[in-house]
């Protein structure tokens, strides 16, 4: 174990957790480059868990929804803590399998695929939910006498903003129960057979009421089939992400309460050996994750105050593209500790206004060369990265439950930039 020796000036959330497992924050980054994302192992294990033994019930199964986070560590201890996959693109497929996963632990959600891609998951042997009318009647011509799945709207919505409410009457998803008949129609017409229906009816809720009526919707639409293996209920499931003022976590044991009773009761009113699914993203991996950057710069702008660091939303875009917020802890690699709170702006280093990664934010005062905590950030957080502006991506590191650090994915390098680009002669002639 490193000795640490910057001074950590807000870093009660993750001390409590002993994120860094005696680990120095401003080491990691002074090792590995910055910005990074570091990820705990333990907690990651924790959170998968907790998920398995959410419902009493023999044949409950957790599908990690791996676009919350798909890296290849993160995937395979998912893998070896007993889940299943969830996959969106081929992509999660193609990573899924090499992290271990069989096809028939891959779950493809799918959502206005094209032939090819339903071809590749039906080729690798996964089974494909097909959201619409229309991609039934694709699929079923790619897939005659085939085994399908079919998500449903259950009517019910839920998500930390709108554009993350994947249920109900505003959203492109799911098929609505009045075409019941429709799907009936056309699972005959290509001899499929529907082994499992499935619902998401958004991303983030705190409490488990909206859940429950989602599934209870679900069920009543599970009713007017037979045959069925399965029942997916979907993810969703909220972690606090104001831990730094005191937020609550969302009751699992309430959680457990409710659908322990309402899953066993329809088991056996619908009898066979059903099995219940759920496929949760952000609660498995958002935890495990803080992203680390460095403060370049300090400075006012009239009355503002900004804190400019290398945190661009290139790197982590759910504050811009959500207005998400993420607590932040200060780690000094040398100097006093702060003696006043004040309020800032704290920005990227992409050109853009609205690259703004914290908004007015009340916190000890940071000084230039300050390394930043961004917490919370393992799920949405990598995996909505992009190379805007050509910066390369960071690099990930886990910190292993014997507190040594692993790096799992090298920082990309200006060359990559160039990967894929076929320069041709532009001169005319
Ligand atoms: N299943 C389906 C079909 C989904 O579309 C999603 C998420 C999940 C499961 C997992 O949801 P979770 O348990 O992670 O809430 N980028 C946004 C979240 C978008 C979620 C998209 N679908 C964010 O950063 O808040």
């Amino acid at each position: 174990m490193n000795e640490v020796s910057s001074l950590k000036i807000n870093a009660k959330v993750s001390d409590a957790v002993n994120f860094y497992r005696g680990n120095d924050p401003a080491e990691l980054v002074k090792k590995y480059g910055s910005p990074l994302y570091v990820y705990n192992e333990s907690i990651l294990r924790e959170k998968c868990r907790e998920l398995k033994s959410l419902v009493e019930y023999p044949r409950f199964f957790v599908n990690y929804s791996v676009k919350a986070n798909s890296s290849l560590a993160i995937l395979k201890i998912a893998h070896e803590e007993g889940l299943l996959a969830d996959a969106l693109s081929p992509g999660e497929i193609f990573l899924n399998l090499k992290a271990g996963f069989h096809p028939e632990e891959i779950f493809f959600v799918s959502n206005n695929a094209g032939d090819e891609e339903l071809l590749y998951a039906i080729e690798k042997g996964v089974l494909v939910s097909i959201d619409s009318l229309s991609q039934l009647a694709r699929y079923g011509k790619l897939n005659r006498g085939g085994r399908v799945a079919v998500r449903f709207n259950p009517g019910v919505g839920a998500g930390h903003h709108k554009k993350v409410v994947t249920g109900g009457s505003d959203t492109k998803f799911g098929v609505n129960a009045e075409y019941i008949p429709e799907v009936k129609a056309l699972l005959e017409e290509y001899g499929l057979r529907l082994c499992g229906i499935n619902q998401h009816i958004g991303s983030l809720f705190m409490t488990g009421e909206p859940y429950v009526e989602g599934v209870k919707s679900l069920l009543d639409i599970a009713r007017q089939f037979e045959g069925l293996e399965f029942i997916d209920i979907g993810g969703g499931l909220g972690i606090p992400y104001r831990k730094q003022d005191g937020e609550s976590r969302l009751d699992l044991a309430s959680l457990r309460e409710k659908l322990s009773p309402i899953l066993n009761a329809f088991a056996k009113e619908y009898g066979g050996n059903i099995a219940f699914k759920m496929e949760p993203g952000r609660y498995i991996a958002a935890e495990c994750g803080v992203l680390l950057g460095r403060v370049n710069s300090v400075k006012y702008n009239g009355p503002k105050k900004f804190i400019g660091t290398d945190i661009g939303f290139n790197v982590l875009m759910r504050p811009v593209l959500y207005d998400a917020h993420h607590d932040i802890e200060i780690y000094r690699p040398s100097g006093a500790a702060s003696d006043k709170e004040e309020k800032v702006t704290i920005v990227g280093n992409i050109c853009e206004s609205g690259d703004i990664l914290a908004a007015d934010r009340l916190l000890p005062e940071i000084h230039e060369d300050d390394i930043l905590g961004v917490l919370d950030a393992g799920a949405y957080g990598y995996s909505m990265g992009s190379i805007y502006n050509s910066r390369p991506r960071p690099a990930e590191i886990m910190i292993k439950e014997d507190n040594s650090v692993a790096l799992i994915r090298k920082r990309e390098t200006l060359e990559q930039l160039l990967t894929n680009q076929v320069v041709t002669d532009t001169k005319n002639g």
